[in-house]
């Protein structure tokens, strides 16, 4: 009998084979919670929309950074494109905001990497929504300092990452190597809303 390649125990096994709708799966609820920590902001006041962008900024720069320790480049070549820790801290040096940083894990392997990303290039999906929102606010304050909910939109940024995370799932020996640096990820942003 043929020893069974590495992909029959993954994710090619399953009925939904992506690694996205595992990991959408298996951080739904940590997205849910977040989202209705987050939900509750009112981002067309200029100070609720300060603390949206210092509660995304503690967790997001750290991310960035462990993401560049762990040589990013290697798995996502347009890193420089993607990373958007310049955007964020313009936009917090325009509205007076300043992020209490907390410390991101270290990603010792490929798929702490990919699982990370996935958390922080997906987010890119609910910046678009609420950026069709802020669009609308009458505050420019607000309106018009929107460098981090803006980056890469117009880009397939999304769909290219898809494509680059679905091409590493025959190596996956187990989910939770994924799961779990994007539920850590996950649980960063989570952590960073609970600042007082
Ligand atoms: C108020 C805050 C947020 C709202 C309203 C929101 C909303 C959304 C929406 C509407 C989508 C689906 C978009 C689509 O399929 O076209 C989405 C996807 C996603 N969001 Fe959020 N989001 C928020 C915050 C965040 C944050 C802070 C993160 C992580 C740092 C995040 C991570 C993700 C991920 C990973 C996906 C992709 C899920 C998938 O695989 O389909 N979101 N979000």
């Amino acid at each position: 009998m043929p020893t069974p390649h590495i992909a029959d125990r993954s994710c090619l096994t399953r009925q939904s084979p992506t690694l996205r709708s595992i990991l959408r799966d298996a951080t739904a609820a940590e997205h849910a919670r977040l989202d209705a920590q987050l939900g509750a902001l009112d981002l067309c006041k200029a100070a609720e929309y300060c603390r949206f962008l210092e509660i995304n900024a503690a967790a997001l720069l750290p991310l960035e950074q462990s993401l560049v320790r762990a040589s990013v480049r290697d798995i996502l070549p347009d890193w420089h494109d993607r990373a958007r820790s310049r955007a964020i801290l313009r936009d917090l040096a325009r509205l007076g905001g300043t992020p209490r940083l907390l410390n991101a894990p270290a990603l010792p392997d490929r798929f702490a990497v990919l699982g990370t990303l996935y958390v922080l290039e997906g987010s890119r999906l609910g910046a678009a929504y609420l950026l069709r929102k802020i669009r609308q606010c009458s505050d420019s304050v607000v309106s018009d300092n929107t460098a981090f909910l803006v980056h890469g939109v117009g880009r397939p940024l999304w769909p290219s990452f898809l494509a680059i995370l679905e091409s590493h799932c025959s190596e996956l020996a187990d989910e939770n190597d994924i799961i779990e640096p994007a539920r850590r990820a996950f649980s960063l942003f989570r952590q960073a809303a609970a600042l007082s």
